[in-house]
């Protein structure tokens, strides 16, 4: 049995910077509301005049990943591509990725599990590399959630939150079982998909025929919706929970965690956490402030941030972990 590690990390974000002072000018909030409940300063939002999509943003991290890790781009046996946006309904931006970097014609995988979904694609990943079947396998996380908001006051308690911007990992086969991605650990709870949600498209309300012939503008449906404060007390006992099932599965203690980068939900619920497990700020990585929640890719880009800061060193021991819509949430707990 091999061990799975994290051989590069890279991350990619939008340059157009969208202050809470700009959005005050589209709806009625304020910088003052958005940073005493979410922590959130500013976010990356793609140009409108941009080519920027999920796909692309994801192909730019995953080409630092794969330079930092070392390995010929040949050497990818498989991609698995988290997103809550892709590009298109179908197919999914894994086979974008595989051929704007020119793959050979390797597998790709799409996951759908929100902000879950990286912690979820790295744990499909570990299990290939562990197996045998697979060396190196490139994990994305990418979102462009900034064409699908609702930018007006009506979807202010949701459009605040979220932002553009993604985040790529290389999974290599680690021979020394000491290191390396130690465990995985995925729940869900179907009971409460709809307390955060995006409707449309699907085909579980409305026949297509009719949403063409509707053209409704009041149509909220191809918004996203979220129950906030019931999606915020779930998320706080949800994260404590499965870190400490990592922990625990490893014979370790919140004492051992010396980088623990949660999801970027929202940073009142990072300091939550942090206070719970007894951390210091320099244990909790955090970067909601700059990037807001981007999903999927809020894990990557936080890793492969605090890498390039010099925040993870060998021998660390790092616990990503994530909670979101579905509901669904994990960690990963990593022997750097
Ligand atoms: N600006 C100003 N006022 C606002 C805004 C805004 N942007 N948004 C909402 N309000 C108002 C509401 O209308 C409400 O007004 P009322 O009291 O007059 O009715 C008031 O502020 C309070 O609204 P709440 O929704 O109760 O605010 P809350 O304190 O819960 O904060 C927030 C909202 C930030 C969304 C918080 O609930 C949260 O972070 N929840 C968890 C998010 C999360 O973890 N998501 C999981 C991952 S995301 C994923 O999986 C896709």
């Amino acid at each position: 049995m091999y061990r799975s590690k994290i051989s590069g990390v890279g991350h990619y974000v939008p340059s157009n910077v969208v202050t809470n002072e700009d959005l005050s000018k589209m709806m009625d909030t304020s910088d003052e509301w958005i940073q005493e409940r979410t922590g959130i300063k500013e976010r990356r939002w793609i140009d409108p005049g941009s080519d920027d999509t999920t796909a692309s943003m994801g192909v730019k991290a995953a080409k630092i990943a794969i330079e930092r890790s070392g390995i010929d781009k040949n050497d990818i046996d498989f991609i698995v591509f988290a997103t809550l946006s892709p590009d298109m309904y179908f197919p999914g931006p894994g086979v974008q990725v595989q051929k704007d970097l020119e793959l050979k014609t390797v597998g790709a995988l799409d996951v759908r599990n929100q902000c879950s979904g990286f912690v979820y694609g790295i744990s499909v990943a570990d299990q290939f590399i562990r197996t045998g079947m697979y060396k190196n396998i490139l994990v994305i996380g990418s979102e462009l959630h900034s064409k699908g908001l609702d930018k007006t006051t009506r979807g202010r308690g949701v459009t605040v939150i979220f932002g553009d911007g993604a985040g790529a990992v290389i999974l290599s086969r680690e021979e020394d079982e000491s290191r390396g991605i130690l465990s995985t650990h995925l729940h869900s709870e179907g009971e409460h998909a709809e307390e955060l949600v995006l409707k449309a498209p699907g085909m579980g309300t409305r026949w297509v025929s009719d949403i063409l012939k509707d053209n409704d503008p009041n149509d909220e449906s191809y918004y996203p919706y979220m129950n906030g404060q019931f999606v915020f007390k779930h998320a706080v006992q949800r994260f404590s929970e499965v870190i400490m099932e990592g922990l625990e599965a490893n014979g370790l203690s919140k004492n051992d965690i010396d980088l623990l980068i949660p999801h970027q939900a929202n940073l009142r619920i990072s300091q939550f956490i942090q206070r719970k497990f007894g951390l210091v700020d320099d244990q909790v990585y955090n970067n909601i402030m700059y990037y807001g929640n981007t999903t999927a890719a809020s894990i990557p880009i936080a890793l492969s941030e605090a890498w390039e800061n010099g925040a993870i060193n060998n021998g660390d021991l790092v616990v990503l972990a994530a909670f979101g819509s579905g509901f669904t949430w994990g960690s990963v707990i990593v022997k750097w």
